[in-house]
């Protein structure tokens, strides 16, 4: 049998960046051959397994044949006759398609060297539509590549797929998870771009997507139009290394701007409540990334506002985020909030004064003796002794 290096790591180490997991294609062997050697089976699917000791994947070359639509109808073929080409063949991309044997020498026989000189993501063949989850693959690679690009046919094939109904059919977490690794990139708008170019936006999140061709006012808005100002946004908070949870309440701040009245958005904080939840249940999207997003969308106009608020609202909204017991949900909010400030044309490197002032709120509030009350006062009335204790101290800092 012959092994080879594949896939991101042959990629990632031409390019000159750290590689840190390293996939394995295995020619000429047989499941019993590789269980001989000690090799573990994963996967019930696909012939793949892990090396005894250094744990890395190895998995038999083969190819795959489409049998129905979406991620799961695949049927695999791998045997010993299976080539290394033809392995390479049903790639995603050129760039993910070359391989390294063990004597160093390079296999490329897609041209994946030249793209990857060129900086260009391009498809292998016909056969990357067999698994739409590419199209998400594609998209965040952009997000982490940012000086590559999408070679025109494969745009076009992308929108060829999403036409054909492709990326209706895969799975939730499958979506989440490459959205979510997109949103970790550097420029996760590069995703969200394509996405949209391609016609997948409006599939698999067409609460975002409706945001694009919404205008705002262009006293605070530059940009003009919500999307835009969106996407933004999501890399005003990749640039200031937030959590994905920050960044994900980035992305969906505004979703309420596609059905408020323009140019001004009265009330969209209200508004975006319910497409925050269709968006988090058709994309799964786990519990702390929903809960930060729908603070967020809720409260970051008063966030913004605090100079008008009175020490009461202050009270209030701090309750309502939970930020006594806890204060990590505060700084959740306003890290959002900074980057939807600086989400706008030559606003970039403004300052978010109102994080001092919240925070300098929440210090007071938390100042009072909340025991201490509760021991004056027995009865149903505590919490509101403890609240009003709060304005006061808040009302005198
Ligand atoms: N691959 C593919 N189609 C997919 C998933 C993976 O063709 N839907 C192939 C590509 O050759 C890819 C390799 O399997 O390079 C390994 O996949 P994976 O580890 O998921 O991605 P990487 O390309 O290594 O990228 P990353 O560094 O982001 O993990």
């Amino acid at each position: 049998m012959d092994i080879y290096q594949v896939g991101g790591a042959v990629r990632d180490a031409m390019l000159g960046l750290p590689v840190t997991d390293r996939d394995y294609v295995v020619v000429g062997a047989t499941v019993d051959a590789m269980l001989a050697q000690g090799f573990q089976p994963v996967g019930r699917d696909f012939p793949v397994f892990l090396h005894p000791q250094t744990h890395d994947e190895y998995a038999l070359a083969r190819t795959e044949r489409k049998t129905a639509p979406g991620y799961t109808g695949f049927v695999v073929h791998a045997d010993p006759s299976v080539s290394l080409e033809q392995d390479l063949l049903r790639r995603d991309f050129t760039v993910n398609a070359m391989a390294r044997a063990a004597d160093g020498s390079l296999v490329d026989p897609w041209g994946g060297q030249a793209d990857l000189q060129a900086r260009v993501f391009r498809h292998v063949s016909p056969a990357f539509t067999e698994d739409p989850l590419r199209i998400l693959r594609g998209a965040r690679f952009l997000a982490r590549f940012t000086d590559f690009r999408l070679a025109d046919e494969t745009l076009q094939l992308m929108r060829e797929m999403v036409q054909a109904g492709e990326v209706d059919h895969l799975v939730p977490e499958r979506v989440w998870q490459e959205i979510a690794r997109g949103l970790m990139a550097e420029r996760p708008s590069r995703m969200l771009s394509v996405l949209r170019d391609c016609g997948a936006l409006a599939r698999i999140a067409p609460e975002i997507d409706r945001l694009f061709g919404v205008r705002q006012n262009p006293c605070h808005h530059p940009e003009i139009d919500a999307g835009w100002h969106t996407l933004l946004v999501v890399d005003q908070a990749a640039r200031a290394g937030a959590s994905l949870e920050v960044r994900f309440a980035a992305l969906t701040h505004d979703l309420g701007k596609a059905v408020s009245e323009p140019p001004d958005h009265t009330g969209h904080e209200l508004l975006g409540d319910a497409p925050l939840r269709s968006l988090c249940e058709r994309l799964k999207v786990p519990a702390v990334c929903r809960d930060l997003a729908r603070l967020t969308v809720r409260w970051h106009g008063e966030m913004h506002a605090v100079s008008r608020l009175s020490a009461e609202d202050k009270v209030r909204l701090l309750e309502n985020l939970d930020a006594f017991r806890r204060p990590e949900r505060l700084e959740g909010v306003l890290a959002a909030g900074l980057a939807d400030v600086r989400g706008r044309p030559g606003h970039e490197t403004d300052a978010y004064p109102q994080a001092v002032c919240w925070r300098n709120a929440l210090r007071l509030a938390m100042s009072v003796d909340a025991g201490g009350v509760a021991k004056r006062f027995s009865g149903q009335d505590i919490a509101n002794r403890i609240h009003v204790a709060r304005v006061a101290a808040v009302s005198a800092g």
